[in-house]
């Protein structure tokens, strides 16, 4: 196979379309053609698949190579993201859901679940770290970030960005440096920052494949969940049956925030609905419909 100028037949491109959602439930309509090209040429020039041949090789790669795998699929992740990306949901921790826990001194649990390179978790870090500061709290809050993407990964735990302040608004309660080393700002808006320490020592790391069957965590663990612009990558009866596992690890009373463009779909009687797609926990049981 030519590594450089190749085809995708509609066979191949269906082969890759099922590889892709077998192993990261990613479902990507035909229309995606081209993209999915771009992306299967990409992934050949790169030195691991120094060995493949044929896309019969790379089918075979991606079942018993684990490290042609996470690239196939890091390749085929959409990773945007941004500071404090919808606001809104920054300002309902800060106006709602941290007070009582802050004030009642409780520990926080926060599970941020498809977290890109890491700029949505250290926006729910500082937002913790500015109320905890108001109410002269002592809750010990734990971040857990993850996302399946292992380039993701390694970007978040740098937790390096360059802001530009022309496209992306920070709220106005935040003060950038009480959260970021600053390490230059051009005359342009642009910044360059590195989270502090104490905002990188609030949030863990770790690998998670939002489907697969089970989740690591333990049923009612969580406060509030972030799962964000990442559920419209899946087909309608894979979100739901991503909801049921996010509504199981959730306390009851606890906070889900979904993206701009999701919903909680056949969950709703299980949920109290508030707007701007946050959603609060009003009950333990799922009857058993997923
Ligand atoms: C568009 S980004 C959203 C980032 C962030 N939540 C936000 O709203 O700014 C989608 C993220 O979902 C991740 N993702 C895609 N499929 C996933 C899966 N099966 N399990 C976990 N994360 C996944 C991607 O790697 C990517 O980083």
């Amino acid at each position: 196979m030519n590594k450089k100028i190749f085809q995708l037949d509609t066979k191949t491109l269906h082969q890759i379309q099922d590889a892709l959602y077998e192993t990261c439930g990613i479902h990507l309509t035909d229309t995606k053609q081209t993209m999915i090209q771009n992306r299967i040429n990409v992934l050949l020039k790169d030195s691991i698949c120094a060995n493949i041949h044929s896309f019969d090789d790379l089918f075979c790669a991606i079942k018993n190579n684990p490290q042609i795998r996470q690239s196939f699929i890091n390749n085929f992740t959409t990773n945007k993201t941004d500071l404090f990306r919808e606001s809104y949901h920054f300002d309902d921790m800060l106006n709602r859901t941290l007070i009582p826990l802050l004030q009642n001194n409780e520990s926080i649990n926060i599970f941020c679940s498809a977290s890109s390179s890491g700029e949505e978790p250290y926006s729910i870090a500082a937002t913790c770290m500015y109320a905890k500061n108001i109410y002269q709290s002592h809750s010990t809050i734990k971040i857990i970030a993850t996302d399946i993407d292992t380039n993701m990964l390694n970007l978040a735990k740098k937790g390096e960005y360059t802001l530009d302040l022309r496209l992306n608004k920070i709220p106005d309660w935040v003060t950038l440096d009480n959260y970021f080393d600053i390490l230059k700002t051009t005359p342009h808006n642009t910044m360059y920052l590195r989270a502090k320490k104490s905002l990188k020592d609030m949030i863990t790391f770790r690998q998670l494949n939002l489907f697969s069957k089970s989740y690591p965590f333990s049923n009612n663990e969580f406060d509030m969940i972030f799962c964000r612009n990442v559920l419209i990558y899946f087909k309608q009866s894979d979100q739901e049956k991503i909801l049921a596992k996010l509504h199981n690890i959730l306390k009851v009373g606890g906070t889900l925030y979904l993206g701009h463009s999701e919903d909680i779909l056949g969950l709703s009687s299980q949920f109290d609905r508030l707007g701007n797609k946050i959603f609060i926990k009003n009950s333990e049981s799922l009857m058993g419909i997923f």
